[in-house]
C-alpha cells in the first residue's frame, strides 16, 4: 500500500481489530504526509515534542457551510473555526489557550480528592451488583453488562445527574463522541445528527443547572454552576458550563469502557496472567498502565498546525490538518523493548493513553480507579472465562477504539 493511504487504511473498518500493523508501516517515516493534505505523526518522539508545541491547536473542527441554528452549542459543531462566538463556546478539549487553562482549572477543582476516592469504593460496589446480576449465566456480554454500565452511573452520580434519567445520557453520549472521528466531521448527515443530540442534551442540561442552581448539593454541577470563588464555584457561563458537562459526561462514558473491555480481551487471551491478577490485585495498577500503553481506548487526536512546524525531517505547513497518532508512538520499538508483547512488569510505561502536556486527561485518576475496580472483581470472580468471537466485533470508531460487544461463556461466578 502506499505510504500517503495508509491513514486511510487505518480509518478502514476492516482493520479495527488490529491496526497495529499499519502504525507500524506509518513509523518507518515519523511525520507522513497524506494524500489528503494530513500530515500523520506516530513516533513517541514526534509525538510528544508536538503534544507541547504551542504552535498547534486543538481548534480543529472544519467550516461549514451550513446555516446557523441559532443555538450556539450546537452552532460550533455547525461552523465552529471561523465563527468567533461559536468558538468561544466549545467544550475545552477543542480549544486552546488562555480559554482552556480557566474552564479546565474550573473543571479540576471539581475533581476533588475526596470526591474520586469516593467512586473509588463506589465502582467496587456497583461492579459487585454487576456480576451478582450474571451469577446464573452461562455466558454474558461484558460491554454492555459491566463495562458500559459502570462509568455511565460515575459520571452520572459525579456529575448530580439523577439516575432515572441515565439511559436517556447512553444514546446521547453515544452518537456525540463520534463528532471525534475524523470521517463523520467531514460528512454532513453525521453532524445534522449530532446537532440533534446536542439540542437535546443542552436543553436537558440547562434545565438541570437551574434546578442546581436553586437546590445546590454536593456535586460537581452544583460546584461549577456556583458564584466565582464561591464553596468552589467555578463561575462559568451558562453556555460553557452545558458545553464543559456534555465534555465530562461523553469524556467518562465513551473511554473507560474502552479501557474495560480491552483490558479483558487481552487477559481472556492470557488466562495465566488473569489467574495472576486474582491471586495478586496488586497488580492492577500496573496492569492497567501497560494496558493504556498496549492497547489504549483513544487511538488519535487531531490539531491543527498555527505556523510552520519543522519536525523530523519533514515541514508542517501553516494550517494543516495533523493527526497525533497516539496508540502508534506506545508501540515505539525506539521507546519500548518488545513493544508488540503485553507486559504488566515492564518498567517506565511513558503511554500517551491519556494525552500528554495541556490537555492531558482530566479524568485520569478517576478510569484508573474505575478500571481497577472492574478488572480485579472481574479476575477473582468469572470463573474459566472463555472468548466467545476472537476477535470481538468493533465498534464503528477508530480515533475511539474499543469492542462493541465482548461475549464471554463462564463457568459460574464466586
Ligand atoms: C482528555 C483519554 C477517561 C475527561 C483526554 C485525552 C485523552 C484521554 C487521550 C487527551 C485529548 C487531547 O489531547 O486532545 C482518556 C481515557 C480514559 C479517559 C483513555 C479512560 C480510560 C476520562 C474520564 C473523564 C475524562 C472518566 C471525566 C470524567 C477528560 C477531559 C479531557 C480529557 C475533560 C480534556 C482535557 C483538556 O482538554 O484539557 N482523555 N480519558 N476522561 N479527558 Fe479523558
Amino acid at each position: 500500500m502506499k505510504a500517503g493511504r495508509l491513514f486511510e487504511a487505518v480509518k478502514d473498518e476492516a482493520n479495527r481489530a488490529d491496526p497495529y500493523p499499519l502504525y507500524a508501516r506509518l513509523r518507518e517515516t515519523p511525520v507522513s504526509r497524506q494524500d489528503d493534505g494530513t500530515y500523520v505523526v506516530s513516533t513517541h518522539a514526534a509525538i510528544t515534542s508536538l503534544l507541547h508545541d504551542p504552535r498547534i491547536s486543538s481548534e480543529t473542527l472544519p467550516p461549514s457551510e451550513r446555516p446557523r441554528t441559532g443555538n450556539p452549542l450546537s452552532d460550533w459543531i455547525v461552523n465552529p473555526v471561523k465563527d468567533h462566538v461559536t468558538n468561544t463556546h466549545r467544550p475545552f478539549i477543542f480549544r486552546d489557550p488562555p480559554d482552556h487553562d480557566r474552564l479546565r482549572m474550573a473543571v479540576m477543582g471539581q475533581f476533588t480528592h475526596q470526591r474520586v476516592h469516593a467512586m473509588r469504593g463506589r465502582s467496587h460496589d456497583l461492579v459487585a451488583d454487576l456480576l451478582d446480576k450474571q451469577s446464573d449465566a452461562t455466558s454474558f456480554d461484558l460491554v454492555c453488562d459491566v463495562a458500559y454500565p459502570l462509568p455511565v452511573t460515575v459520571i452520572c452520580e459525579m456529575l448530580g445527574v439523577p439516575p432515572e434519567d441515565e439511559p436517556q445520557f447512553h444514546g446521547w453520549a453515544t452518537q456525540l463522541a463520534s463528532a471525534l472521528e475524523p470521517d463523520n466531521l467531514g460528512n454532513e448527515e453525521a453532524r445534522a445528527k449530532n446537532i440533534t443530540t446536542f439540542d437535546e442534551i443542552s436543553t436537558y442540561m440547562r434545565g438541570l443547572i437551574k434546578e442546581k442552581h436553586r437546590h445546590p448539593q454536593d456535586d460537581m454541577l452544583s460546584g461549577m454552576s456556583g458564584e466565582s470563588g464561591k464553596d468552589g464555584g467555578a463561575g462559568m457561563g451558562e453556555v460553557d458550563l452545558i458545553a464543559t458537562a456534555i465534555l465530562l459526561l461523553v469524556a467518562g462514558h465513551e473511554t473507560t469502557v474502552n479501557l474495560i473491555a480491552n483490558s479483558m480481551l487481552a487477559l481472556v487471551r492470557r488466562p495465566h496472567i488473569l489467574t495472576r491478577l486474582a491471586g495478586e490485585p496488586d497488580l492492577a495498577p500496573r496492569l492497567i498502565e501497560e494496558m493504556l500503553r498496549y492497547d489504549p481506548p483513544v487511538h488519535f487526536r487531531t490539531r491543527r498546525a498555527l505556523s510552520s512546524i519543522d519536525i523530523a525531517g519533514t515541514t508542517i505547513p501553516e494550517g494543516a490538518d495533523i493527526v497525533l497518532l497516539l496508540a502508534s508512538g506506545n508501540r515505539d520499538p525506539a521507546v519500548f523493548r518488545d513493544p508488540d508483547r503485553f507486559d504488566p512488569d515492564r518498567p517506565d510505561i511513558r503511554h500517551f493513553g491519556f494525552g500528554g502536556g495541556l490537555h492531558y486527561c482530566a479524568g485520569a485518576p478517576l478510569a484508573r480507579f474505575e478500571a481497577e475496580a472492574a478488572l480485579v472483581a472481574l479476575a477473582q470472580r468469572l470463573v474459566h472465562p472463555r472468548l466467545i468471537d476472537d476477535p470481538p466485533p468493533y465498534r464503528s470508531g477508530a480515533a475511539l477504539r474499543g469492542p462493541m460487544h465482548l461475549r464471554l461463556a463462564i463457568d459460574g461466578v464466586a
